[in-house]
This record gives structure tokens, sequence and C-alpha cells, in this order.
């Protein structure tokens, strides 16, 4: 029996570079895909999986993430006496009930291992679900929730994998692949792990995406762990130093993912999702028109 995965952190603290100058005074995650914002995709994503503590690893200066997931009593008012009551539930959406949120500062921009070590005291002594709020994944079941369905038989450590173009290894996690049995699960064993290889050093081509569940031991590896790619501590690191002293597997999830820190795979997860929604039936035939006007 595994314990449960009650807890997930989201690394929000970027800066958002690709994205200036939209992002110089809304943080990257704020960004909407229709009329979400990117993170309530995770977090909706880790509720539907069981998740009841969000926490959030932020920078000084973005409080705008707080905000949305705060109560806005005086907007509520105004709606109300208006009666306004489709809008009002789904302000009730953005937070399901009995879950809430903690927020944490990663003080200085160390990597994306830093941001989730500076969480281990509120994880504390338990396995714990990581989400990163750029890779936005659309599928039946949320993507946490099909690992966590998977983790229940496994345990260890499991992260979200996806084949990637061999010339784009440079931009993931990229697994070295031990015995890859191919099951229904879409289970993947690790041998080894590299952060951003050249495509000429790659193991593979199967790529880490933004999903992880992890054993609270990843704190100790992360603590004892050196600068990797890019001068920065590195969470692949640190879960390639638990390979041999916990079970460590990558998980092919269904469903298709859309990197919305980069502008055309927010734009396409704009158009996928906008494609989706009855009540914007009309974005279709828009859509063929410009795309014939071309
Ligand atoms: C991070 C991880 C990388 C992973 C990627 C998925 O990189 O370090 O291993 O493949 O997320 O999106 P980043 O995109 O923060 O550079």
């Amino acid at each position: 029996m595994q314990k449960p995965i009650r807890k997930a952190v989201f690394p929000v603290a970027g800066l958002g570079t690709r994205f200036l100058p939209a992002t110089k005074a809304v943080p990257k995650e704020m960004l909407p895909v229709v009329d979400r914002p990117v993170i309530e995709y995770a977090v909706a994503e880790a509720a539907a999986a069981g998740v009841t503590h969000m926490i959030f690893v932020t920078a000084n200066g973005k409080s705008a993430l707080q905000e949305h997931f705060d109560r806005h009593a005086e907007l509520e008012a105004v709606l109300r006496s208006k009666g306004k009551t489709a809008e009002l539930k789904r302000l009730a959406a953005i937070l399901p009930d009995g879950v809430r949120c903690s927020v944490e500062i990663q003080p200085a921009p160390l990597g994306l291992g830093h941001a989730v070590w500076c969480a281990r005291q509120i994880v504390g002594d338990e396995p714990f679900a990581v989400i990163l709020p750029d890779d936005v994944v659309m599928a039946d079941t949320g993507c946490l929730a099909q690992m966590i369905a998977c983790y229940t038989a496994t345990g260890g450590n499991l992260l979200a994998v996806q084949d990637v173009p061999p010339d784009r290894t440079d931009r993931y996690g990229i697994l070295e692949v031990g015995n890859d049995q191919n099951c229904p699960g879409g289970l993947a064993e690790i041998r080894g792990l590299v952060e951003k290889p050249a495509p000429a050093d790659a193991p593979s081509t199967l790529s880490i995406i933004g999903r992880y569940i992890l054993q609270p031991e990843i704190f100790s590896a992360l603590e004892n762990g050196e600068p990797g790619a890019g001068g920065e501590i590195q969470l692949t690191d640190a879960i390639a130093a638990l390979i041999g002293r916990q079970p460590v597997h990558g998980f092919r999830f269904q469903g298709v993912r859309f990197d919305c820190g980069d502008r055309q795979g927010w734009l396409a997860a704009n158009v996928a999702f906008a494609l989706q929604r009855p009540d914007l039936e009309g974005i279709r035939e828009r859509l063929r028109r410009l795309l014939e006007s071309d």
C-alpha cells in the first residue's frame, strides 16, 4: 500500500523572459489559455488527482498568482448584486472545496531542483507530486491522475515521459532506458538521466515532461547535489542520484502536451482548448477562413 499523494509543488518563480514584454508585469503562469490562466490548469489537474495541498514556490513580485487563488470578497459581492451566478460559479471553481494553498519564496533563481528543495519543510516526510505549469496536458483523464493510478502499483518515483524529435533533446531531461517493458501502463525503467544533452550525446529521445511523483528522499539528494546543466541545481540530477536506491520509472501518459512557456506552444494550446469549447464554436469557422486566406 503506497502512501497517498496529498501535496503538489508548483515551481513558479521563473521570469518568463521568452514572453517579454507580455510578462513584464504579469507572471507567465497568469497568461490565459482561452479564459483560464495557465496555472489554473495545473492546479485543476492536481485536484482532480486527489491532491489537497498546493504548494507554490514563487519569487517576490509575483503576488498575482496568490491573488488568483484567494477569495475576492468585493468582486463576489458585486457579481451577487448583479445576479451574475454563472460568473460566481466560475470564481468558486478556481479552487475546489477542501483544497488549500501555501506559498514558499525561492530567494534566488538557482534552478528547478533548488525550487523543489525550497518546499521541503511544507512537504515533510511523504511522497509528493511536482507539476511544471508550463507543460499543459490535454487529456481525458488528467496526466497526474494517470500517474497516480500507475504509482499505486509501482511505488517509488515516477516521471511523465514522451518521445521528442531527435534534434530537441537539448531542451529536456532525457532518459537512458533500462528494461523498457512497453507494457499497457507505458512504463519504462530508468537506468540513467541526463539534463538537456546535445542530440549527439542523448541516450534516447524519451524526455521528461513536467510531471513527477517523488519520494521525500529527493530532498537529501538535492541538498547534496552540485550545480549541473546551465550552472543550476537540477531536479533531473537529484532523481538520477536515487536510481539504484529506489524504483525510478518513466510513465508514457495519454494526452497532448503543450509547452506554454513557448509562444508557439501557448498559441497552439489556446487554439486546441478553444476548439473543445461548445461556447466558442464559431472559432472553427474563423480559423478555417484565416487559413484559407493565408
Ligand atoms: C525542466 C526540466 C527538464 C524537463 C522540462 C519539461 O526544464 O529541467 O528535465 O524535461 O522541464 O518541460 P525547463 O523547461 O525548466 O528548462
